[in-house]
């Protein structure tokens, strides 16, 4: 497995990659659901690279990118363990170095939900993913469903800009309790870890009323609130049931949609979503 910082390395190393060439972006501190992208590239691929970045134009000033958990040689191990090539580990300077001034941003799909919360959050997304496609310039790049909107501002912008890249959107994978995998998850305590999978089991209510023939909308996002308020560790941010494609809130579910939801447990804020419909 190839490690490189600099973008030349990185470009010649890319030109000895046989194709097609499947890529996962990260920010690191991996685990089992990063693992599964590089599974799916590793499938799908005849060469896989993945990039760890902990990108700072992503988060907020009153966001955790300092405390955002860190682990390269861990990160690195699972990597080469899991089949992957080539490794892009930029540095921040390398990425925005002094006098970068263009940003890429995505407008309607980026005000709602993640947008709506954490402003400026998808441009950040945005360009440093478009930096990273001309960078590593794959055939097909993996994303989580865990991060619905991000992956649909992914594909968005992809196709806007006219990447031929592939973008594939792959299952959240969970905890055994249901709490999806999360690098984030390392903040909780061991309470808050517990009280943690009211996100799962508030998104379980609504699907199984929802399977069981309940279609309004405010219906669904109604047992979400109910089953979050019922947890003393956790605050609801937003909960969301809204069309898959435009992310817009419907009135009732008729086709495929997205029940989505933010939450605090204690300080740290967590997502997840299921698909419906
Ligand atoms: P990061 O949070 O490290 O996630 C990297 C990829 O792993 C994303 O596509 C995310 O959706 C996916 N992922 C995270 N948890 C998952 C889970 N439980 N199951 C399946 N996939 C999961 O998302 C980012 O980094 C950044 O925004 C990035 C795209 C790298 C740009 O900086």
């Amino acid at each position: 497995m190839k490690i490189l910082t600099t973008l030349l390395e990185l470009r010649s190393a890319r030109r000895t990659l046989p194709g097609p060439v499947g890529f996962v972006p990260t920010m690191g501190y991996l685990h089992a659901g990063h693992i599964s992208l590089v599974q799916a590239a590793r499938a799908e691929c005849a060469s896989v690279a993945a990039s760890i970045f902990v990108n700072p134009t992503q988060f907020g000033p009153n966001e955790d990118l300092a405390r955002y958990p860190r682990d390269l040689p861990r990160d690195l191990a699972l990597l080469e363990a899991a089949g992957v090539d080539l490794v892009w580990t930029p540095k921040v300077e390398g990425m925005y170095p002094s006098g970068f001034q263009t940003w890429v941003e995505v407008e309607g799909l980026t005000r709602p939900l993640e947008g709506g919360t954490r402003p400026g959050h998808f441009r950040g997304v945005t360009t440093v993913v478009a930096k990273l496609f001309n960078a590593v310039g794959p055939d097909k790049a993996y994303f989580g469903q865990k991060d619905a909107q991000q992956a649909a501002v992914v594909r968005r912008m992809t196709k806007d800009l006219d990447f031929p890249i592939e973008i594939v959107v792959c299952p959240t994978l969970r905890e055994a309790d249901g709490l999806a995998m999360s690098s984030r998850n390392t903040f909780l305590n061991p309470e808050e870890r517990q009280a943690a999978t009211v996100l799962f089991l508030a998104l379980s209510a609504a699907k199984s009323a929802y399977d069981s023939g309940e279609h309004a909308a405010e219906k669904l996002r109604a047992l979400v609130r109910e089953a979050v308020n019922a947890e003393p560790l956790a605050r609801l941010q937003y909960v969301s049931c809204a069309d898959y494609d435009t992310l817009e809130e419907l009135e009732a579910v008729r086709g495929k949609s997205l029940l989505s939801m933010a939450a605090y447990v204690g300080k740290t804020r967590l997502i997840d979503n299921f698909v419906i419909g």
